[in-house]
């Protein structure tokens, strides 16, 4: 079996710990705190904080996913199902079926499976009264934490400042509930927690996700190869790290690569880690080609320059030269686009590609 994960949160073994950061979000967490963790995509924010959470037995914990948000319905019934979900036990969840009545819950069993489901009723929860009702509920729990994922995406919602108002009154009034926000649009995040006219002004500490430790995730990831009969050394392992930006969801995928172009007993050889990054460039080729039919010329050429730049570069004039495109502005008008689609990522000044692979890629492709 392959001993990489990727696309999920890990929790457990499968965590390589990040102590210092637990620490402080279980210790948030425990004295019913608020806290906003934001750091760049894959970078294992879901992951932590499920972690975090994990060994506190006593606390009941909501978890809503928040990403692609569409509108107050939306919003509303994503946080009911994720009521329903904190509960295990049937007589519990029908219970609460009934106090979140005016989401109109039915349960079916699936003819195939036999499990049970839930469905909330389309056209019920559009109102913020709804918000007050969820709340309600939650409130009444001895010791809960709830954890907004992808909280920014409530930005996208037409009347979000209102729901956002509304939201810092109930999260305001709630004694015994923990919040976590978590994020991976910063400037959005921030703006949110730390700009005077937010609702949500100041009111949160904030925890920052940055790569793992480099030593912990060398041995953790050492470990894995082993298990499957497989030598890497660390000159190799700091060689993938810095490929994939340091970034623990980037690094997993492509160890599940190099898993695939090695077999049990060997020591990993350098053609090995190339042909791990051709069967990563076969698995995502329709992705990317994909992706380039998606974006107008001037996008193509910012991305495709940022790309030969080593995936990170400021707009310099030397930037916008490399561009072939003649205006300033254009090129700025390009990248902002770039962010919108969340193919790069803006850190003040600077411009990443968010996927170090379609970097790679794109360096590989003729001009
Ligand atoms: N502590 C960790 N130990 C090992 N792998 C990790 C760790 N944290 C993250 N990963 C890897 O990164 C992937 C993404 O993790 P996670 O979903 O927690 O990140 P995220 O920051 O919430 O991502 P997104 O921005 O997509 O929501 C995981 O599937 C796993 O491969
Ligand atoms: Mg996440």
């Amino acid at each position: 079996m392959i001993p990489f994960k990727t696309g999920v949160q890990v929790v457990g073994n499968d965590f390589c710990t990040r102590p210092a950061e637990l620490a402080s979000l279980r210790e948030l967490i425990e004295s019913v705190g608020r806290v906003y963790v934001v750091g760049e995509r894959r970078i294992g924010k879901s992951s932590l904080v499920a972690e975090a959470i994990r060994p506190l037995h006593k606390m009941k914990s909501v978890f809503v996913d928040l990403m692609a948000l569409k509108d107050l319905e939306d919003l509303t019934h994503r946080i009911g199902m994720a009521i329903l979900a904190s509960e295990t036990q049937q007589n519990r969840v029908i219970r609460m079926m009934r106090n979140l009545s005016s989401l109109r819950p039915s349960m079916s069993i699936d003819s195939l499976t036999g499990a049970p489901s839930i469905t909330l009723s389309p056209g019920t929860g559009n109102r913020l009264e709804t918000l007050d009702e969820l709340f309600a509920l939650v409130g009444q729990w001895k010791r809960t934490v709830v954890v907004l994922d992808e909280f920014q995406d409530v930005l996208a919602l037409d009347d979000s400042r209102r729901v956002l108002a509304r939201l810092r009154n109930l999260v305001q009034t709630q004694p015994n509930v923990a919040f976590v926000f978590c994020g991976s649009i910063r400037n959005q995040m921030e703006d949110i927690f730390t700009h005077q006219e937010s609702p949500f002004f100041n009111s949160a500490m904030r925890l920052q996700v940055g790569p793992l430790d480099r030593h912990l995730f060398r041995q953790y990831l050492q470990t894995r190869f082993e298990s499957g009969g497989r030598k890497i050394t660390e000159a190799q392992l700091d060689t993938i790290l810095d490929a994939c930006h340091e970034n623990p969801g980037h690094v997993q995928r492509f160890c599940i690569s190099l898993w695939q172009a090695t077999s049990a007993g060997q020591r990993v050889k350098e053609n090995d880690i190339m042909e791990a990054w051709r069967i990563l460039f076969g698995m995502q080729r329709d992705a990317y080609e994909l992706v380039l039919t998606t974006l107008s010329p001037q996008q193509t050429r910012v991305l495709r320059t940022l790309a030969h730049a080593g995936g990170t570069s400021g707009i310099s004039s030397d930037f916008v030269a490399a561009t072939g495109i003649t205006l300033a502005p254009s090129v700025r008008k390009a990248m902002v686009a770039l962010v919108a689609r969340r193919l790069v990522q803006k850190d003040q000044t600077t411009f990443c590609i968010s996927d170090p692979f379609l970097s790679a890629w794109l360096r590989q492709q003729p001009a």
